[in-house]
């Protein structure tokens, strides 16, 4: 999508493949700087810090950092599988939620192993970056077909008026390589003159809505108004909510929807008010283990300080400050569960389902 009106992915490989480039997401949206990732752990620094975030594209980036740790063991000529697999685990637990990066690492681990030389391994780690990443942009571009229809929907009862849309985080293109997930069904309905405005949760302590989800709208010309994570309860008491359309970092096969802390409560008054409510996720998403309890994923707890301090732009730099007294205690949970009860359907690149075993494996009968 668009940056200044300049086509961007948030990830792509440097010239000569031997390291990633990433847009660094902390500094967004009032510096656009590019950092590049040389090695397996500056792609840990890179999920831990937030520099990339946003499950698919956590997914992506570990798919590169596995790429990129094989690079290193042929180097270092250690015990190559094993430096390997040792830079997986420490890919997957940088960000524990997201189950991208999990399936990413177990994709790039499986070729790795049917190869049996130092060469053969990397040109397959390789390969299996790239095919995640462009997996990534076809995923978001049919979520973003099928969610379209859903808003046509809508457009067919409401005729004319403006379609509006309630949206939980950075579920943009920002949080995967391009399109985004929530995002792609509102990019594809502004492409068709669909009239839109979307409601944006500022979503607290990182203000991923404010800083990123609606500015990458407004980068694409889109109608939105950030608000503050509370508000979303009331303003579809009013009406003013025709769908809501949120992401997931990890969605179990019983449609249990771990996402951004605070989604849970956007269903709960979703659900009250009549108002659908629609995760939009890939499949590399979706936790497959047949006997997981949602009680089971691991939901991230963050640091006290990203609460206790505030940043923001004083007109010439990112400035840090302390939000309240000296020694106040935070808790950070960083993620929050959905019981499938609330969800009216699961948007995926294979189509819409309902969030439950049978309806997921119908469409995915691969994965039984
Ligand atoms: O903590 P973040 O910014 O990585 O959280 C992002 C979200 O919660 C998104 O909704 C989720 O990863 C889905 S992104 C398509």
């Amino acid at each position: 999508m668009k940056i200044n009106g300049k086509n961007f992915t948030t990830i792509w490989e440097s010239d000569d493949s031997q390291s990633v480039e990433i847009i660094d997401q902390r500094l967004l949206p009032y510096v656009l700087e590019v950092k590049t990732l040389r090695t397996y752990q500056d792609v840990v620094v890179a999920i831990k810090t937030m520099m990339v975030r946003g499950a698919p594209l956590i997914g992506v980036a570990s798919a590169y950092g596995m790429y990129l740790a094989c690079l290193e063991a042929s180097i270092r000529n250690d015990e190559f599988i094993d430096f390997v697999e040792k830079a997986g685990r420490e890919i997957i637990s940088s960000r524990p939620t997201a189950i991208n990066a999990r399936w990413a690492v177990g994709k790039v681990i499986d070729a790795v192993k049917s190869s049996n030389n130092y060469e053969g391994s990397i040109e397959q780690a390789l390969k299996i970056a790239r095919g995640i990443a462009q997996d990534d942009i076809n995923s978001c571009k049919l979520i973003g077909k099928y969610g379209l229809e859903i808003i046509e929907k809508i457009v067919e009862n409401k005729g004319n008026e403006t379609i509006n849309i309630l949206t939980h985080c950075n579920a943009g293109w920002l949080a995967t390589v391009d399109w985004g997930t929530a995002t792609a069904p509102i990019y594809m309905a502004n492409e068709r003159g669909i009239k839109l405005h979307i409601w944006v949760d500022e979503t607290r302590p990182l203000y991923q809505g404010a800083k990123l989800t609606s500015w990458e709208l407004f980068q694409e010309g889109i109608s939105n108004t950030i608000i503050t994570d509370n508000a979303g309860g009331y303003i579809m008491q009013k009406g003013l909510v025709d769908l809501v359309i949120v992401g997931s970092d990890r969605t179990t096969i019983d449609g249990f929807v771990a996402n951004k802390i605070g989604t849970h409560l956007k269903a709960l008054s979703a659900y009250d008010n009549n108002i659908p409510f629609y995760v939009a996720l890939p499949s590399s998403s979706i936790d497959w283990s047949m006997n997981i309890d949602a009680k089971d994923i691991p939901l991230e707890v963050r640091s006290e300080e990203e609460v206790l301090i505030v940043s923001g732009w004083n007109g010439s730099e990112i400035k840090e400050l302390e939000l309240t007294y000296k020694g106040a205690n935070a808790l950070n949970y960083a993620f929050d569960i959905t019981p499938p009860k609330l969800v009216t359907a699961l948007i995926t690149e294979r189509g819409i389902c309902k969030p439950n075993r049978e309806d997921i494996l119908k469409i995915f009968p691969d994965e039984i």
